[in-house]
């Protein structure tokens, strides 16, 4: 074992593979959407899921000021809304996306699409845990050959 150290931290954390989500928000008719690996499932009853955003994120502040947000599982074929999304002030230009319930953005295509309120934000080191009750759900693709896009030692697979 080697003592941690912010370089061996990370690479340690990138042998762990994820798959990859877009959050998304629509705060005053500004949407603003943000590549995301952080997600997990937390409870079964009531439906709760999580992220973390990074405290010095551009746009930290409109996703604190937000009561909904949506959360788009990203399959093998969205490689590219994923590398948009990762760039600070990305741009909505070529994502097709529609509005759920709560007029957030949901992108087109996803393996699943979940819409969420944000129920609790827990400040922890240097990000923000996001705790969201799930709404609704939307599982477009009945079709096992869709892959889903999967990040590992800082590669998409
Ligand atoms: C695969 C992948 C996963 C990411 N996961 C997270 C994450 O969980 N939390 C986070 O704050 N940023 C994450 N990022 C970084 C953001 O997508 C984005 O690059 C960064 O937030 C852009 O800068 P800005 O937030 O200051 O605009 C991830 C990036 C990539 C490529």
């Amino acid at each position: 074992m080697k003592k941690i150290n912010q370089k061996n931290f990370k690479k340690t954390l990138s042998k762990f593979s994820t798959g990859v989500t877009v959050i998304a928000i629509n705060n005053q008719n500004k949407i603003i959407g943000k590549t995301v690996n952080s997600f997990s499932s937390l409870s079964l009853s009531p439906p709760l899921v999580m992220f973390s955003l990074d405290k010095n994120s551009s746009s930290i502040n409109n996703f604190k000021r937000s009561k909904f947000i949506s959360i788009n599982f990203l399959s093998k074929k969205q490689i590219k809304i994923s590398l948009n999304f990762a760039k600070k002030n990305s741009k909505w230009n070529d994502t097709e996306f529609f509005y759920g319930q709560f007029k957030t953005p949901i992108i087109k295509d996803c393996l699943s699409n979940l819409e969420c309120t944000v129920e609790k934000l827990i400040p922890m080191g240097d990000h923000i845990i996001f705790i969201c009750k799930v709404i609704n759900v939307l599982n477009v693709l009945n079709n096992n050959k869709v892959k889903p896009l999967i990040y590992y030692n800082s590669q998409y697979l």
